[in-house]
Parts: C-alpha cells; structure tokens; sequence
C-alpha cells in the first residue's frame, strides 16, 4: 500500500483564503481588524524564519501586526512591560511571544503574564486547563492544525487508536487532548516509553512529535494507519526532514503527512484562525477569563 498525502499546504491555503474573506467580513460589520502582536526576543535564525512566515501570512489574510523584535540582552521586566502594554492595547487581539525566549528570561512568567483573552498560542495555564477540561477557548496552533489534517482524511475517529510519540507542553499533551475528545484512545510514549516501535504499532493513528529525524522506521507503523509528521530537523547537509522516515512509511501507512509541506503550513494557518477568533470575541464584547 502507498498512502494518500495529507497535503497540509493546499489545505493551510484554502483556510487562509477564508480567514482573508472572514477578516474583510469582521472589518466592514465592525470596524474591528483582528490583530497580532509578534513579539521576537534576540536573534535565533529559525525562530527568525518562523516569524517572518507568521508576519507574511497575516499581511496576506489582512491583518494588522505589531512587530515587536526586541534584542538578545532584553530584560524580563522590560519584556513583561511589554507584553502589559499589548495586553491593554485594544487594536491587539493575539499576543505571540516566540519561544525558545533567551535563557536569562524565565519563560513561563512571560507566558503566565499573557492576558488569556489574548494568549493566541493556548500556552497560558488558563488556556491549558480549559482545554483539559474540554471547554477550550484558544488551542494550540499545531495541535489544532494536527486534528484538522486528521478529520481531512474524512477517517472517523471514535475509538481508534492514538499514539503521540512526544510528551511536550506545546504539542504532545495538547494533541493527546484532542484526540481524546474526539473518542480516540490515547496512548503517549516518550524516551523512557518501554518497547516504544511494538506500541507505535497498535496505532490506528500515529502522531511523531518527539524531534528526533526519521525516528519513526516503517517497521513501526501498522498497514494503513494514519501518519501525521509533526518534526521540522535540518541534516547536517542542509536537508530538512521530520520525525518519521518518510518513504518506507509511505508504503505502509493509509495516510501520511510530508515534510516539510505538512504540519508547518497548518500551524501558521490555525494561528490567523485563533487571531481572528480573538477579534471577534472583542467585537462582540465577550470575555474570556
Ligand atoms: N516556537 C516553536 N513553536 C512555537 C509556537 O507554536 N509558538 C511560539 N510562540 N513559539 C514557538
């Protein structure tokens, strides 16, 4: 079997094109532009890239971005007054403080200080909890990109399989969430997972988020499972590959997602998403917390 591609590309493209008619829509009912505040500290060069992608696709849907890079030697009290000022500036809706911050910023405290009516990222413990509790108000974009390239295949979920190989805050546990709400049965594995390659066989749905390249062997995925790549290394000869190692995968999976063109495009596409939901929250006069 080879597996059908979950274009994450063409798909982020069509609901950024919506988004775009959405953010006209808002605008000429309200007055309301939906817009995001991108906060950069210092000078990481992917986490450069990533902004400069994220920036791009909010030009290009019509929102309004406050452009905020500040430098490496930025103190965390001058950061918090920051992230304090955009808190309370009415033309901001989302707030996105790239990570990884510089190691003598405290991270946790930056993301804490985010107003959770704001926190377009999902990382603030108020957005945390109301996402185990199975109420959500703002999800993790990559997580949320990943469930929706998930329902694309058109494969219901309802107690399936699910193993999410990686265990961090920002995809790992949000993804395992998600899955489970949708009625999957989760399982997590992570380093110190015993016999990880027999579990990741069980899975129905397999989800490859531990940053590791090509980890994910094809001996390790059952025939026609659903494969969803959410890793992003670069080789030593500049080549950029995922998690899972793409082609003896593609000959066993129902469904895979490439890298890159996968996974990437839908995080950016789900971040304009929770922006413009932020917008129309204010617009409506509805709180959050
Ligand atoms: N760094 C890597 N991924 C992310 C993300 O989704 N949001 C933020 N703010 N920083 C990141």
């Amino acid at each position: 079997m080879t597996a059908q591609l979950i274009d994450g590309k063409s798909l982020a493209q069509d609901i950024r094109d919506g988004i775009g008619r959405d953010v006209q829509a808002l605008e000429a009912r309200t007055g309301v532009r939906p817009g995001l505040a991108v906060v950069l500290v210092g000078d990481d060069p992917a986490s450069a890239v990533y902004v400069r992608n994220k920036k791009k696709a909010c030009d290009t849907a019509g929102l309004y971005v406050a452009d905020h890079h500040l430098s490496a030697e930025t103190s965390q009290a001058e950061l918090l007054t920051l992230v304090d000022r955009l808190n309370a500036d009415p033309k901001v809706h989302g707030i996105l403080v790239q990570l990884p911050l510089p190691a003598h910023i405290d991270g946790q405290a930056v993301l804490n200080a985010i107003s959770p009516g704001k926190d377009v990222d999902g990382f603030h413990p108020y957005n945390i909890g109301r996402l185990v509790a199975g109420d959500p108000v703002f999800v993790p974009c990559t997580p949320k990109g990943v469930i929706r390239m998930i329902e694309s295949t058109g494969e219901p979920l309802t107690g399936k399989q699910a193993v999410v190989v990686g265990r961090s805050n920002i995809v790992g546990k949000p993804v395992a969430m998600l899955l489970l709400h949708q009625h999957a049965t989760v399982t997590m594995c992570h380093s110190r997972t015993k016999d990880l390659p027999a579990v990741c066989r069980e899975a129905d749905i397999l989800v490859a988020a531990i940053g590791k390249p090509r980890f994910v062997t094809g001996d390790m995925v059952k025939a026609g499972a659903i494969v969803l790549d959410v890793g992003i290394n670069r080789l030593d000869d500049g080549r950029l590959v995922g998690d899972v190692d793409f082609e003896p995968v593609r000959e066993r999976a129902g469904w895979i997602s490439p890298v890159p063109g996968g996974v990437g495009p839908m995080t950016i596409a789900m971040l304009l998403a929770n922006t413009l939901e932020g917008a129309k929250r204010a617009a409506t006069g509805e709180g959050v917390a």
